[in-house]
């Protein structure tokens, strides 16, 4: 089949189309996990075990999707995880990531690890908007980034927790994917089979990282794996007592992503973040760890009201969204989803699959006999028996 922009369906067509279109290793990055991937499968399989179980005759001719997370209203109860690099898999990068959530009125999140700089998303149509912090081992950097999401308006700030050292991509290694990308042996064949990628890539704007350069010139200026920039740039010493300064630093709604226990959920609200991302990194840090959606009932559990729980991980369809939030999460979040339609087609793909997920769970509400979503609870689930 041609595959284009127009006949891609569903999430899996964005990523056929993005495979397509994307030099090999660049495609591997977003794609891949860490080591055998089992994570990262069963971030998506995890869905498949528990059943929606329906109720009709509930005049569903209104729908209200929209709800709040971490004091932001949201169009719907699905937003844009903060990702990096995103003008290597896209020139329009980062900016299309939040021109296609503004239009959807829904939440997009910002990479300390940006190819786009925090002055340009600030100049873009007003949606609720997410800086994502990596804790570097670097004072002056940290103290930087802390000034440039505030000067921004970012509305929340999301401390990754689940990076303390880099996670063994192996796809990464065997392709020689690095940041920047270097012209290797190994990745040039590629870069000349897809010649709209390079041709893109060359004639925009100079690929950077704007808020890394003037401290660290790795991953801008000196090409290293995502894993090796972990290991290396990230403070390990990170802790609870860091985590709270951060967070008194920052001074607005606070954000941990990468909870995965109930005990650290609790912690979580003991240092007053407004919102955890229960997530595993996209199963691209610690392969062999538990799924979101398979931890999600404890944690909303261990929390209750205290703090919104965001499912981040494994989204591929409107049901899925559906049944996150029967089992307890506010909102649901997600990086691949609209990464392969980025690189698809820059801010028309991305705007074409939130649209595809956003019809979608209209649809499934209406199905499931469900007008708002706090009317989906966990009496409407049930775990497989075979
Ligand atoms: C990743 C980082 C950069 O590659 O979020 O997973």
């Amino acid at each position: 089949m041609f595959r284009n922009l127009d006949n891609c369906r569903n999430i899996k067509d964005f990523q056929l189309l993005a495979k397509k279109r994307l030099p090999r290793a660049i495609f591997h990055y977003i794609d891949g996990a860490a080591e055998d991937e089992t994570t990262y499968r069963r971030n998506t399989l995890a869905f498949e075990e528990v059943d929606l179980v329906p109720n009709v005759l509930q005049d569903v001719s209104n729908i209200d999707i929209s709800t709040t997370v971490m004091g932001q209203k949201l169009g719907m109860p699905l937003f844009c995880s903060p990702t990096a690099l995103q003008r290597l898999f896209h020139f329009q990068g980062e900016e299309a990531v939040a021109k296609a959530a503004s239009n959807f009125n829904t939440m997009f999140g910002v990479s300390s690890l940006t190819t786009t700089t925090l002055d340009k998303i600030k100049s873009l149509p007003d949606c609720p908007k997410i800086f994502q912090f990596y804790y570097h081992k670097d004072k002056g950097l940290n103290r930087a980034m802390i000034e440039s999401a505030k000067e921004a308006n970012f509305d929340v700030l999301a401390l990754t927790v689940d990076t303390i050292t880099g996670g063994n991509r192996e796809r990464d290694l065997k392709t020689g994917f690095t940041s920047p990308p270097r012209l290797t042996p190994k990745t040039l064949l590629s870069f000349l089979t897809h010649p709209n990628w390079t041709i893109n890539y060359l004639t925009h704007e100079k690929f950077r990282l704007p808020l890394m350069e003037n401290f660290v010139k790795e991953g801008s200026k000196i090409s290293i794996t995502v894993g090796e920039y972990f290991s290396t740039m990230l403070d390990q010493s990170l802790n609870w007592d860091k985590a709270l300064e951060l967070r008194e630093l920052w001074g607005g709604h606070f954000c941990l992503k990468g909870i995965m226990s109930p005990r650290d959920a609790k912690n979580a609200v003991s240092i007053g973040a407004s919102g955890i991302m229960v997530s595993n990194h996209g199963g691209r840090q610690l392969d062999g760890a538990r799924s979101p959606f398979d931890q999600i009932s404890e944690i909303a559990n261990a929390v209750g009201d205290d703090l919104d729980v965001i499912l981040d991980g494994g989204i591929r369809r409107g049901s899925h969204v559906l049944k996150a939030l029967a089992s307890g999460a506010k909102a649901c979040s997600g990086g691949r989803m609209y990464l392969y339609a980025l690189a698809a087609g820059g801010q028309k793909g991305v705007q074409k699959a939130l649209g595809i997920m956003r019809e979608e769970i209209i649809r499934d509400m209406k199905l499931m006999g469900v007008s708002s979503i706090n009317e989906i609870n966990g009496s409407m689930l049930r775990r497989r028996i075979n």
